[in-house]
């Protein structure tokens, strides 16, 4: 399985990065394969005068090791635009929308897929399904003090939701931004956008893990270590 990620990552960068570019790099097992390339690629010269923006602490540490420096979105060399982002996602739709935050990184990362020229998604063959949030139970950014006003209002929408609790340290996951993270799995399909608009409207949500309408590029990966791009459906 790590070996597909390690060719989506590099298959990311080899097809889209160019010298010069400002790009947001994206958090988890597969995007962290496209860090390493760059890292690589700069280190050996075929890539030069990169400015590059990390989507969590995960991704922050990962440039610390590999020697790349990261800047904020709102440092003049990056000046909230983005050329390109690359990242990962949990959950693909025939038509491009994407569940996120699996790593609790989803508001820094929708901020980074919102400013970016080009959005450029890789994960294996397993992350396509016909209908988002079914399978997967879908993660929102919420302000600690509105935790039971959310886990109510989700509640009565029918959806099972439950605060994400930390592994190795007691009480609950605090993300990069200091905010839970409650996941939400819903019983019925809702189509995405509306369901997006509906939980963004509950006070307290941050945002959510939908990713819905950005039309990213899509690389899929498969088993035998082949990469095609997604022909995303209307
Ligand atoms: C991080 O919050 C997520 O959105 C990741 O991008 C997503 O969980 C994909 O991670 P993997 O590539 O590790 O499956």
């Amino acid at each position: 399985m790590s070996e597909i990620k390690k060719l989506l990552g590099f298959h990311a960068v080899d097809h889209n990065v160019e010298s010069g570019m400002r790009i947001g790099l994206g958090t988890g097992s597969t995007a962290v394969w496209a860090v390493k390339r760059v890292a690589e690629h700069l280190s050996e010269g075929k890539l030069s005068n990169l400015t590059l923006f990390a989507t969590s602490s995960q991704t922050e540490a990962a440039c610390d090791e590999l020697g790349l420096s990261t800047y904020s979105l709102n440092d003049p060399r990056i000046a909230g635009v983005l050329d390109l982002t690359i990242d990962g996602a949990d959950e693909i739709d025939p038509a491009g929308n994407l569940t996120k935050g699996g790593g609790g990184a989803l508001l820094r990362e929708k901020i980074a897929a919102y400013c970016s020229r080009r959005y450029v998604i890789v994960g294996d063959d397993s992350k396509l399904v016909q209908s988002l949030g079914v399978s997967f139970a879908l993660p929102l950014e919420v302000v600690p003090l509105a935790r039971r006003v959310v886990l109510e209002a989700l509640r009565g929408m029918g959806a099972e939701a439950t605060v994400r609790e930390a592994v190795r340290k007691m009480g609950h996951v605090i993300t990069d931004n200091g905010n839970i993270i409650i996941d939400a799995r819903f019983r019925e399909q809702h189509d995405p956008g509306e369901l997006e608009r509906r939980l963004d409207s509950i006070p307290g949500v941050v945002e959510t893990g939908l990713f819905v309408g950005m039309k990213p590029v899509v690389y899929l990966g498969a088993g035998d270590g082949s990469i095609r791009e997604l022909q995303l459906s209307e």
